[in-house]
């Protein structure tokens, strides 16, 4: 059942999504069985129309946007593309409620790349980390900051600008993982304008595993050597001779082997619909379905760890429980109602799909089985 699917924080849905993804696969199985020379332009043209779509929705500049398999391997190609003495001797300074794959990639770079990963930490009993405690440990000596824009946990929402403008003061490079609020709430990459972003295309814009994206900065991308380099980073990637390598003035100098493509076209589909979309009407239905949810957990009592006002929160709602949440998990499951849970966090996060009775199901099921 589809009415009670709370899962866009992990993997998004809309109508049509499977019968799209059939179509395109089939295609795609088509062009690259066919015994001719027509592979290549097939593909690369969908893989362009993919950063195209990712570009309108970050309303990133031409030549600033290019593909990753997944938001930890786009934050690995930008930090070891970073002059080694940006980093070096320096600090990077990431929140404790950071997705942990970003920091279990830090933790191992910075004995490489010589800087000190600083983790600003939660205050106790507070499930995220609040800005100005942020705020307070970014001093001249951060080379570089990683802001999640909206916390997988608990979905909360930092307040983008004012740390981006202090970053800016620092002299840092910025970098902010949209991955929750991406496609949901809006986004620009110009105001306030960042250095990098990085996301992954499976959640509001319900696309395919796969097909991450990174973005820098058109002013940074000439300051970039990309470690992972190769016959793609060039300007001409047909350029062979072997003592004349150059990287493309623009993104493409990220790219490095034969672009995977199959993600970013089994994700096109998703990303035509949602460009498609009223994105002021889907952010109504989430909001309005949210905001019933937190009602209805506040007066059944249970504790919510995702914030109250519209503007500090992304598109999920959280709950601690008393226990762990695979048990409500799974008796939501049994009963058609898709959640998941993160040890007492359980996690509910209402898109398209979802319809209001889908949302009371939701309700009735979690006064039944979450309050312990
Ligand atoms: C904030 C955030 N960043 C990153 C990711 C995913 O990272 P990766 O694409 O490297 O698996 C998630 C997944 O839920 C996330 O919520």
């Amino acid at each position: 059942m589809q009415d009670a699917y709370f899962l866009y924080h992990s993997i998004g849905q809309y109508p049509g999504k499977e019968a799209d993804l059939a179509r395109v696969m089939a295609e795609f199985a088509a062009v690259w069985g066919a015994a001719n020379d027509a592979q290549w332009g097939w593909v690369l043209a969908r893989r362009a129309a993919f950063v195209d779509r990712w570009r309108g929705i970050l309303n990133a500049p031409e030549g600033s946007v290019t593909t990753a398999e997944n938001v930890t391997q786009a934050v690995h190609m930008l930090l070891t593309a970073l002059p080694p003495e940006r980093l070096r001797g320096k600090r990077v300074l990431v929140a404790a409620d950071c997705f942990p794959s970003n920091h279990f990639l830090l933790t191992k770079l910075q004995e490489r790349l010589g800087f000190t990963l600083d983790t600003v930490a939660m205050r106790q009993g507070s499930p995220w980390v609040e800005d100005e405690d942020f705020l307070a440990q970014w001093g001249r000596d951060v080379a570089l900051a990683i802001l999640t824009w909206v916390s997988s946990t608990t979905s909360r929402r930092i307040d983008l600008a004012p740390l981006v403008a202090h970053g800016r003061a620092m002299g840092s490079i910025v970098g902010v993982d949209i991955t929750q609020g991406a496609g949901l709430l809006p986004f620009d990459v110009t105001a306030p304008e960042v250095d990098f972003a990085v996301s992954t295309s499976l959640k509001w814009m319900c696309g395919t595993p796969g097909a991450g994206i990174l973005h820098v900065a058109p002013r940074l991308i000439p300051d970039c050597a990309p470690e992972l380099r190769g016959w793609f980073s060039q300007p001409d990637p047909f350029s062979w001779a072997l003592d004349r390598f150059s990287y493309a003035p623009d993104i493409r100098r990220f790219d490095n082997g034969t672009p995977g493509c199959v993600a970013a076209l089994a994700s096109l589909p998703a990303m035509d619909w949602h460009a498609a979309q009223d994105h002021g009407a889907l952010l109504a239905q989430n909001r309005r379905q949210t905001a019933r949810i937190i009602a209805a957990a506040r007066e059944m009592g249970l504790d919510l760890v995702t914030p109250e006002p519209e503007d500090r929160r992304g598109g999920s709602v959280m709950l601690r429980l008393p226990g762990e949440a695979a048990a409500v998990v799974d008796a939501l499951r049994a009963e058609g109602i898709s959640t998941d849970g993160r040890g007492r966090i359980l996690r509910a996060s209402p898109g398209i799909v979802t319809t209001d009775s889908g949302v009371d199901l939701l309700i009735e099921g979690l006064k039944r089985h979450a309050r312990g």
